[in-house]
């Protein structure tokens, strides 16, 4: 059975593409995005998803608290049978009550070096802060803001020349790349937790008629 992504953006839908690219080609294997969904009417990663014949939703936000809102959400991903959340440029915190629906099973990628330059506008932190070398995270997310185990970092040099648009493009670039990565990882069970720490446990995945050979074999 092929284990189902869904995907929760606010914006442009980039790391979402990629994902969905991934997934297409093969690079995250035995997954499909079985839902987009967006608070944010006229998100453009949701007719970038539409485009591509994923199931995209809008389940608008305004005047409700947040719970009440993430229970909507909760319930769509869950008629969805949805096995891992990917936030992707996803403006809303998530309330405990969202958290505990999915523990263990939602990632966030985010455009810093975790656990410097959480929050908003991170690679403005970076620079402004005259740091030498920028990235992204892809972590768990718990009840805390970018604060959850971290799976996987990727570092880029911040150059004298660089503007925030520059820097963040060669973050983007990154992203794309280790966030889908990251989601393989999850998908394939390839890491346990230690306290805060991730590890991942191999990089090779065992081809399907090994693990069975093995099986049969009491290997
Ligand atoms: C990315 O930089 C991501 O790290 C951050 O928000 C941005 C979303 O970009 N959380 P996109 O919508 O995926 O293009």
């Amino acid at each position: 059975m092929k284990k189902r992504i869904g995907i929760l953006l606010s914006g442009r839908g980039s790391n979402f593409e990629a994902l969905a690219d991934s997934v297409a080609a093969g690079r995250i294997p035995n997954a499909e995005i079985a839902i987009v969904i967006s608070h944010r009417e006229g998100a453009p990663g949701i007719d970038r998803a539409r485009a591509r014949g994923i199931d995209a939703r809008v389940i608008p936000s305004k005047g409700l608290e947040r719970e009440a809102y993430d229970r909507q959400v909760v319930a769509v991903l869950q008629e969805k049978n949805v096995d891992l959340v990917c936030l992707a440029g996803y403006l809303r915190l998530l309330s405990p009550y969202f958290v505990q629906a999915f523990r263990g099973r939602i990632l966030n990628i985010h455009p810093s070096l975790l656990p410097a330059f959480p929050g908003l506008e991170s690679q403005r932190q970076a620079l402004e802060h005259g740091a030498k070398f920028a990235g992204c995270t892809v972590h768990f997310v718990d009840e805390t803001l970018d604060a959850g185990p971290i799976i996987l970092q990727s570092a880029v040099p911040i150059r004298d020349d660089d503007t925030v648009d520059s820097l963040s493009a060669r973050i983007l670039a990154e992203e794309h790349r280790i966030y889908s990565q990251a989601v393989r990882i999850v998908l394939e069970g390839r890491y346990r937790i230690d306290g805060r720490r991730v590890i991942i446990l191999s990089d090779a995945p065992i081809p399907n008629n090994v693990a069975k050979n093995a099986a049969k074999n009491h290997v």
